[in-house]
C-alpha cells in the first residue's frame, strides 16, 4: 500500500515543557529508533524563529539521558534536520492554513498522519483544537491531539473543557495525558499483580490491611507560584497522579489488556469510590525554614503568590472503596511539596498471619511484623517485599528483612521517561495509558465537593517547616484508621 507519514507538532514550542521532556523525548524516540521511517516535528509558537533557530534551541535540551551514547552527535544531526519550526497565533486559522501546507509539502503523496502536542495554557487548548481542525487536520489518515492538565479546576469546569473539545475532536482523537502513568513502575503495577500467583489471589481486604500511595518533593513551588497558587496540590497531584495509580491498583481484573477493557474496569473502581469529604484530608502548606545556614522560603515569600493565600501545597487524604474487594481497607495518598526528600512509592501493608506462632518474638508491636510491598516509582526504582526472618544464630530472634528487586542492579538498560512511552503510545494509536473523558469525569466528582468546601470555608492549612516530613495532622488522620504511614522507617 500507499507509504504513511506522521507530523508531530508541539504547540508551545518554547515552552517549559517542550523544552524539557516533549523534544528530548522525541529525539530519545528517534534514536533508538521508535520514529516511523517518515516523520516531521514542527514546533509551533507564537515567537518569530527560523528552522535553525528552533534546530539551536531543541539542541541545547537534547542533554538527555541519551547524550552520552554511541554516535549521538550523528544521530542528533539527523533529528535536528527533521525538525521545522512555524511562527502563528494560537487562534488564527489563518496561521494554520500556512502550517497544513508546510505539512503538505513534507507529506507529498503519503498518506498524512498528525500528531498535535499542546504544550500550552489549558484556556487557549479550544482556540488552537478548532483552528487545527478547521484548517490543519490530516485529510487522508490520522489526526489525534494531545492534551495534558490541568483539565480544568472542578467537575464543571472539566466537563466544559470535554464538551468543548468534542465539538471539534471525537473522543478518541483526544489522548489526555497524566504522566504518571507513563512510568515504568506504574505501568509494571498490572504485570505484578496479574500475573504473580503470589500477589494476585492476595489482592483484596482480606490480605490487605492498607495501601499507601505516597508523592514527596523536596523542593517547592519556586517560579511556578503563579500557576500552582489556582490549583493547590490536590489538584496538582492527587486528583490525577496518585488517584490514577490507585484505580489500577484498585480496579477488577480487565477482560484483556485493552485500551477500552482496562480504561471500562478504572471507571467502574472509580465510581466504586467514597466521595471525599472534609474529615477525609488533612491539607498543609510550608513556611519558611532554616537548616545549615540557608535560609528556604516559604510557600507565601513567593512574589507570584498572594501573602494570605490558603492553596495547600501538601494533602494527605483517605479513600475509600465501596465494593466487595476493598470495603474498608484504607487508600492513603499523601502528597507535598518542600518536604525532606524526593519520592513516589506505593506501599501495601497486609494484614497478620492468623495465630502466629512467632507472635511472642514481636514483643507489643505487632503491627510492625505485618508483611509490606513496597513499590518505589521514583527514584531509584524498586520493589521490595519486607518479610520476617530468623536472625541466623543460635538464639531465636526474628527482624524484618527485605527481598529486593532493585531495577538498578537487575537491569542494566536505562528506563525510558515517561514522556517517551506517551508519545509513541500516541503515535502507534494505542490509548491505554490515556485517560477517557468518563475517567477524567469519576475522578472529578470524587475531589470536586471536598476542592468546594475546603475554599468555600477558606479553611487553613497546617504550617510545616520546608525540608520537614510535613504536618503532623497526616499522622492523627492515618491514625484514625489504625494506619501508620509505612515511610517513617
Ligand atoms: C506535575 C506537577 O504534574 O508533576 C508538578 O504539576 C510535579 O507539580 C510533577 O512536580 C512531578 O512529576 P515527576 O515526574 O517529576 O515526579
Amino acid at each position: 500500500g500507499r507509504e504513511s507519514t506522521v507530523s508531530i507538532t508541539v504547540v508551545g514550542a518554547s515552552g517549559d515543557l517542550a523544552k524539557k521532556k516533549i523534544f528530548p523525548a522525541l529525539f530519545a524516540l528517534y534514536y533508538e529508533g521508535f520514529l516511523p521511517k517518515h516523520f516531521t516535528i514542527f514546533g509551533y509558537a507564537r515567537s518569530k524563529m527560523t528552522d535553525v533557530e528552533l534546530r539551536e534551541m531543541v539542541s541545547r535540551t537534547l542533554n538527555c539521558r541519551i547524550d552520552q551514547r554511541e554516535n549521538c552527535d550523528a544521530k542528533m544531526e539527523e533529528f535536528l534536520k527533521r525538525c521545522f519550526y512555524h511562527s502563528g497565533q494560537y487562534d488564527s486559522e489563518a496561521h494554520f492554513v500556512e502550517l497544513d501546507k508546510k505539512l503538505k509539502q513534507h507529506e507529498g503523496s503519503r498518506i498524512s498522519n498528525r500528531l498535535y502536542y499542546l504544550s500550552i495554557p489549558p484556556n487557549i487548548f479550544l482556540d488552537v483544537v478548532k483552528c487545527t481542525s478547521l484548517a490543519a487536520s490530516s485529510e487522508n489518515g490520522w489526526t489525534r491531539v494531545i492534551v495534558e492538565k490541568p483539565f480544568g479546576r472542578d467537575a464543571e469546569s472539566s466537563a466544559a473543557l470535554t464538551r468543548g473539545l468534542k465539538q471539534y475532536l471525537h473522543e478518541d482523537q483526544i489522548f489526555r495525558i497524566d504522566h504518571y502513568l507513563g512510568k515504568e513502575l506504574v505501568e509494571n503495577l498490572s504485570v505484578l499483580r496479574f500475573s504473580n500467583l503470589v500477589f494476585e489471589p492476595l489482592w483484596s481486604r482480606q490480605y490487605i490491611r492498607n495501601v499507601q500511595i505516597i508523592f514527596s518533593e523536596d523542593f517547592g513551588t519556586e517560579g511556578r507560584g503563579g500557576y500552582f497558587d489556582s490549583y493547590g496540590i490536590i489538584r496538582d497531584i492527587m486528583q490525577n497522579h496518585l488517584l490514577q495509580i490507585v484505580a489500577l491498583f484498585a480496579m477488577e481484573t480487565p477482560t484483556s489488556l485493552e485500551a477500552e477493557d482496562i480504561r471500562n474496569e478504572k471507571v467502574k473502581v472509580l465510581r466504586s469510590m467514597k466521595t471525599l469529604e472534609i474529615d477525609d484530608v488533612v491539607i498543609g502548606q510550608y513556611k519558611s525554614h532554616t537548616r545549615g545556614g540557608v535560609a528556604y522560603p516559604g510557600y507565601t515569600d513567593d512574589k507570584t503568590v498572594p501573602n494570605d493565600s490558603l492553596t495547600p501545597t501538601f494533602a494527605a487524604a483517605a479513600l475509600f472503596i465501596n465494593n466487595a474487594r476493598w470495603d474498608g481497607v484504607p487508600f492513603l495518598m499523601k502528597a507535598g511539596k518542600a518536604l525532606h526528600t524526593k519520592r513516589a512509592e506505593i506501599r501495601v501493608q497486609f494484614r497478620h498471619v492468623p495465630g502466629n506462632l512467632y507472635k511472642k518474638c514481636f514483643g507489643t508491636d505487632l503491627d510492625r511484623a505485618t508483611n509490606e510491598l513496597v513499590i518505589r516509582v521514583q527514584p531509584d526504582e524498586a520493589i521490595y517485599l519486607k518479610i520476617n526472618n530468623k536472625i541466623p544464630g543460635l538464639g531465636m530472634r526474628l527482624d524484618r528483612s527485605n527481598l529486593n528487586l532493585h531495577y538498578a542492579a537487575r537491569y542494566s538498560k536505562e528506563i525510558p521517561c515517561a514522556y517517551e512511552r506517551l508519545l509513541l503510545d500516541a503515535i502507534e494509536g494505542e490509548r491505554r495509558l490515556f485517560i477517557r473523558s468518563d475517567e477524567l469525569d469519576a475522578a472529578w466528582a470524587l475531589f470536586t465537593p471536598l476542592l468546594k468546601e475546603l475554599e468555600e470555608k477558606r479553611i487553613a492549612p497546617e504550617l510545616y517547616p520546608y525540608g520537614s516530613r510535613g504536618p503532623v495532622g497526616a499522622h492523627y488522620l492515618a491514625a484514625k484508621y489504625n494506619v501508620r504511614w509505612g515511610d517513617l522507617g
